[in-house]
């Protein structure tokens, strides 16, 4: 493993050793354990659009390893200003260890690991959420003991978690519901990677056949980043798309809920859903961390 561009390039058995080692970061900064791993290494980390969960987890992680983290906002940046990607990355390889860019385009992240020469992370683009599904993954793993065979649930939005969540669910053995409208499907790249794993993928208009039997039911914001514009239109068309207790009376009775967060409480989610669930909420939250420190591990060390 060379970046972490998208969960697509990834195999089940890479994902797997990544929620391994996140579990032993995790366990050994539980325990005063130190773990400098990165010891004189420089993380740079571009930012496009907002964030706090990213920019904290990866952050902080830099510092638990013994690396520095250097955040670089793109709006100070000559990137800002037009600088193409490809030179960014040349000129960023000389100074720094690793990049992570959380940016629209996925062009810009494969155009940055294509011209840079040293490894990059994905911190989300509009296509992909790997660094957030790791950690959804290692939540689940927690709470369930394993993954393989367990039902995944996702309701709205087919945006850049549905597919992260699409392709890391199936790479790992989960059977994925996927509900949303016609014209807000997943990433037809991502259907097509589906379409190969045949009845272990389904995507439905109706919210109660995907969330039966669930294990574990996600969602997220209608309007991503970047679509604030089309907010009103969206909510309009997703109402009906909500994970509550109606909805989840379908769910197995111990199912988990999930949110990458922000969360918009009355929209996507209910508030008394969101409540019910918070403890694992707040846990994959937690675990972006842990998640992220295992993949500059693996792929900066
Ligand atoms: N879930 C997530 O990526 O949060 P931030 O946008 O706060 O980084
Ligand atoms: N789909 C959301 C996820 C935020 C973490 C967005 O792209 O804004």
């Amino acid at each position: 493993m060379k970046h972490l561009l998208k969960l697509l390039d990834l195999s089940g058995e890479e994902i797997t050793e990544l929620l391994n080692q996140a579990d032993q970061l995790k366990y050994e900064l539980k325990h005063g354990i130190a773990h400098p791993h990165l010891k004189g290494k420089t993380l740079g980390m571009i930012f496009q659009k907002a964030s706090t969960r990213t920019r904290v987890s990866f952050e902080t992680g830099m510092v638990q390893l013994g690396g520095y983290p250097l955040v670089l906002n793109a709006s100070e940046l000559q990137i800002g200003r037009g600088e193409p990607v490809q030179d960014t990355a040349r000129v960023l390889s000389r100074y720094i260890d690793g990049i992570m860019i959380r940016t629209y385009g996925q062009d810009e992240v494969e155009a940055l690991a294509e011209y840079g020469s040293i490894p990059v992370i994905n911190g989300l683009t509009d296509f992909e959420h790997p660094c957030q599904v790791l950690a959804d993954l290692m939540t689940i793993r927690e709470y369930k003991g394993n993954l393989e065979g367990l039902k995944m649930c996702y309701i709205g939005d087919g945006n850049n978690m549905a597919n992260s969540l699409i392709v890391g669910g199936l790479k790992m053995g989960m059977t994925v519901a996927v509900a949303t409208l016609p014209e807000y499907k997943p990433d037809p790249a991502i259907l097509t990677f589906a379409a190969g794993y045949g009845d272990a993928f389904t995507l439905t208009g109706d919210i109660a056949a995907a969330a039966a039997g669930a294990d574990v039911v996600l969602t997220d914001v209608w309007a991503s980043m970047g679509q604030e514009g089309e907010a009103e239109k969206r909510k309009a068309a997703f109402a009906g798309y909500q994970v509550n207790a109606v909805l989840m009376a379908n769910a197995k009775p111990d199912a988990m809920v999930l949110h990458c967060l922000p969360a918009h409480r009355g929209e996507e989610i209910d508030a008394e859903t969101f409540e019910a669930h918070a403890a694992e909420i707040f846990d994959e939250a937690e675990n972006r961390l842990h998640a992220q420190k295992a993949v500059m591990v693996a792929l900066m060390k």
